[in-house]
C-alpha cells in the first residue's frame, strides 16, 4: 500500500496492490457496471447486433478522465461478446512491426484493448489504419528501388481505444472508429452504490451514511472512492473495531487532508496558488505547474477536470480562473484572500449579454455626464495587485 497520504485521490494507478484490487472489484458484465446509463445503452445495443450477426463488434473510442472505468469497459465488450482480449497501449508497441505481430496473433473476432491511444506513433499508426478499416496489414519487402508492398489480410477483431485526451487522437485515427463513448464523473447516487458494492466484496462492515461520506469526496471516479474505502477501512481496524460507521470515515478523511468537497492537499495549494499568487487569475497552465512542480499534462488531466467540474475553475482564453465559490471555499478553511484581479463578473456578463435593453438609455444618460477628471498615476490598468 502506498504511504503517500498526499496520493489517495490520485485517479490513476499507482502500484501493484492497486491493480491487484481493482481486478477484484471490476464488474465483469454490462448489467453489473453501474452508472454511465447512455454509454451502457447504445454500447448494448452495438454487441447484440453484432453477436447476432456473428460478427466483430465495430471499433470503439473511450473516453474522458482516469479511473472513471475504460478499462473496465473494455474486458466487459469482450466478455459480452463471449471472445478474447489482448491489453496494450500507445506507448508499449513501438515499432510497426510490434504491431503487426499483435494483430496476427488475434483469432478471429477478438478485442484488441489499446490503453492510451492518442500516444501512438506515427509509424504504428499507419499501419493501423488499413488493419482497422479492411482487416489487411501492409507490409514493405526489401528496401530502396526495389521495395514492393504486399497486403496480407487479417480476421476481423474489435479494436477498443482508450484516452484521456480525445483532442489529441488524429482524425484519420478517430474517424475509423464505428462508436466514441465518453464516460462522464459519476453522480453520488452511483458513487454510494459503488462503495456499498466493493464493500460487500471486501466484506468491510459498512454504515449506509459512511458509504455516502466517501462517495461524496471520491471527485465522481469510481477509482478514488475504491481507494478511500481501503483506507478507511484500515482506519477502522487501527482505531476502532473493524466497523466503518459514519464518525470513522469522517476521522479517516480528515487524517488523509481530504476536506468536505473532496479537495485534498495539492488541489487546494493549486487553487491558493492562483488565488494568492496571481490574483485569481487568469494565469497559463504552465505557470500553475510550475508552482506545484508538475506536468502540464498532469494539471491538465487530473487535477483540473474535477475542479472544473465543482466549478471552482474557469478555463478562460487568457488562462485560468479561480471562482468565487473556490475563493469562499478557501476563506471558509482559513486561507487568505487577496482581491481579485479580473474585471467584475457584472461587466463581463454585460460584454457576453450583448446590449441589454436600456443600455442605450444608460448610455446617454452617461453622456450627459461631466468627464471625471484624469489624474496621472491612478490608471486601474498599471497599479496590478501584488
Ligand atoms: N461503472 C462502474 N461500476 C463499478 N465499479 C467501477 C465502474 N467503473 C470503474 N469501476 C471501478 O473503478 C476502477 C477503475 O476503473 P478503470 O476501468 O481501471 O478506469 P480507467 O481505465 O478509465 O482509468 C475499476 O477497478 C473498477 O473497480
Ligand atoms: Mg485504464
Amino acid at each position: 500500500m502506498t504511504e503517500d497520504v498526499s496520493r489517495t485521490l490520485a485517479p490513476e494507478l499507482l502500484d501493484e496492490s492497486d491493480l491487484l484490487v481493482e481486478s477484484t472489484l471490476r464488474p465483469r458484465s454490462l448489467e453489473e457496471y453501474i452508472g454511465q446509463r447512455d454509454v451502457k445503452a447504445n454500447l448494448s445495443v452495438l454487441l447484440t447486433a453484432a453477436r447476432g450477426r456473428g460478427e466483430a463488434a465495430d471499433h470503439v473510442l473511450l473516453h474522458g478522465p482516469p479511473g472513471l472505468g475504460k478499462t473496465t469497459l473494455a474486458t466487459i465488450i469482450a466478455r459480452e461478446l463471449g471472445v478474447n482480449i489482448r491489453y496494450t497501449s500507445g506507448p508499449a508497441i513501438e515499432r510497426a512491426g510490434d504491431l503487426a505481430a499483435i494483430l496476427t496473433a488475434l483469432d478471429e473476432r477478438d478485442v484488441l484493448f489499446i490503453d492510451e491511444i492518442h500516444r501512438l506513433n506515427r509509424a504504428v499508426e499507419e499501419i493501423l489504419y488499413p488493419a482497422m478499416e479492411d482487416f489487411a496489414l501492409d507490409v514493405m519487402i526489401g528496401k530502396g528501388p526495389s521495395a514492393r508492398s504486399l497486403r496480407l489480410s487479417l480476421k476481423p477483431f474489435t479494436i477498443v481505444g482508450a484516452t484521456t485526451r480525445v483532442g489529441r487522437i488524429s482524425s484519420p485515427l478517430r474517424d475509423r472508429f464505428g462508436a466514441t463513448y465518453r464516460l462522464d464523473f459519476y453522480e453520488e447516487a452511483e458513487l454510494r452504490a459503488i462503495v456499498e458494492r466493493s464493500a460487500r466484496i471486501l466484506e468491510v462492515p459498512i454504515e449506509l451514511d459512511a458509504a455516502a461520506a466517501i462517495a461524496t469526496r471520491g471527485r465522481g471516479t469510481p477509482r478514488i472512492v475504491n481507494r478511500l474505502l481501503k483506507r478507511v477501512r484500515d482506519y477502522a481496524q487501527v482505531h476502532g473495531d473493524g466497523t466503518v460507521d459514519r464518525a470513522t470515515a469522517h476521522q479517516a478523511m480528515r487524517a488523509l487532508e481530504i476536506d468536505d468537497e473532496g479537495l485534498d492537499a495539492t488541489d487546494r495549494k493549486l487553487l491558493a496558488a492562483i488565488i494568492q499568487k496571481f490574483a485569481s487569475g487568469p494565469v497559463g497552465v504552465a505557470a500553475i505547474a510550475a508552482v506545484l512542480s508538475e506536468e502540464v499534462e498532469t494539471v491538465e488531466d487530473v487535477y483540473e477536470p474535477f475542479l472544473l467540474r465543482l466549478g471552482f475553475l474557469d478555463r478562460t482564453p487568457s488562462g485560468r480562473v479561480a471562482t468565487e465559490a473556490a475563493r469562499q471555499h478557501l476563506a471558509k478553511l482559513g486561507y487568505e484572500i487577496p482581491p481579485a484581479r479580473r474585471p467584475e463578473p457584472e461587466m463581463a456578463a454585460l460584454w457576453e449579454l450583448g446590449e441589454p435593453e436600456g443600455l442605450d438609455d444608460e448610455l446617454e444618460a452617461l453622456d450627459d455626464e461631466p468627464e471625471p477628471p484624469f489624474e496621472p498615476g491612478s490608471d486601474p490598468e498599471e497599479s496590478s495587485p501584488a
